[in-house]
């Protein structure tokens, strides 16, 4: 009986990902699909982050933030796509330990500095859209990279923390992980280490990482929105709105499914359900970020036409 505790305790280097629970008929439709998505996820971020590197116009503090949220984005989306469509591909669901929690880590991290840039992002709207003659004085070129420094940072570290707490678990068969990624929860799951510290450690550090941006995005929304109402003429009330529709639009994508997973009770029937709500923020979001940009946002719209123009020109030179 030991000796078995013990082959399992130093057997496992790797896992198997079950991923979505698809019937295998399925693999090359859903290979196909995840691979339109991965395509348009990285095309749409390299775009905007083209037309705000490029355009003059868009030199402004709320163009680097979302610049720097496509940059992110891009690589967000390829912590999981890649494995998940090499596995509908080749049928492997096996990844390494190391792979694991190497995914585990830049997941965790991005996502958590994305938490952070949007909370900036919504800091700047707030004060452009309640403190206008403050505007410029306040959101300075240095505040804004300061802000965006300050969100990498952040995730890197504090998720280095919990990379750090992971690293010392041990984990025994079963080896098997019913996701499509390596997340924080199923891998805690399967350690056979006590790990009522680590979930301790966990639940503040998600508090830290999560619960704290979404305040500050929340307050900054709630008092956007009852300036917005203030607002006497219907066109100015407009004008406010659209230039922070976008980014609403955004963070309640964001935010509202990653509530519905992590609020789901945790059942078998439920599990399922749970997968496919973690799909919208750890796939969909990233997709849909550059789409409701390119489509709602006037001045990117307007950017895009003038880069457009401007490469016309020099492809008729
Ligand atoms: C990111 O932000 C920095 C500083 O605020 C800015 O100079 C840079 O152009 C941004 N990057 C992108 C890709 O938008």
């Amino acid at each position: 009986m030991l000796n078995a505790e013990k082959t399992n305790l130093t057997g496992i280097t790797e896992f198997i990902l079950l991923g979505l629970g698809n019937p295998s008929e399925l693999q090359p439709l859903l290979f196909l699909l995840f691979l339109i998505i991965y395509l348009v996820t990285i095309s749409g971020n390299l775009l905007i982050i083209v037309l705000v590197v490029a355009d003059q116009h868009l030199h402004i503090p709320m163009y680097f933030f979302l610049g720097n949220l496509s940059c992110l984005e891009t690589f967000y989306s390829s912590t999981i796509l890649p494995k998940m469509l090499s596995s509908f591909l080749t049928g492997d669901r096996i990844i390494t330990m190391g792979g694991c929690l190497a995914q585990y880590y830049f997941f965790g991290s991005f996502a958590a500095t994305e938490t952070y840039l949007l909370a900036a992002m919504s800091y700047d709207r707030y004060l452009a859209i309640c403190k206008p003659l403050l505007y410029a004085s306040i959101m300075s070129r240095k505040l804004c990279f300061q802000l965006i420094i300050g969100a990498w940072m952040n995730g890197l570290l504090v998720n280095g923390i919990m990379m750090f707490l992971i690293g010392d678990l041990f984990f025994c068969a079963p080896n098997i992980i019913d996701h499509y990624f390596c997340d924080l929860i199923p891998l805690e799951k399967l350690s056979c280490t006590e790990t009522s510290r680590i979930e301790l450690a966990t639940f503040l550090l998600a508090f830290i990482l999560t619960v704290t941006p979404f305040v500050l995005t929340l307050t900054s929304y709630f008092s956007i929105i009852t300036t917005i109402i203030k607002i006497k003429s219907s066109t100015g009330r407009q004008k406010a709105f659209s230039s922070c529709s976008s980014h609403l639009t955004v963070v309640c994508l964001f935010y509202g499914t990653i509530m519905i997973v992590y609020m789901l009770p945790d059942t078998p029937t439920l599990r399922h359900l749970n997968k496919i709500f973690s799909i919208f923020y750890t796939i969909l979001t990233p997709l849909a970020n550059p789409i409701i940009y390119t489509l709602r946002n006037k001045e990117v719209h307007k950017a895009f036409s003038r880069v457009q123009n401007k490469l016309t020109y020099f492809w008729k030179l």
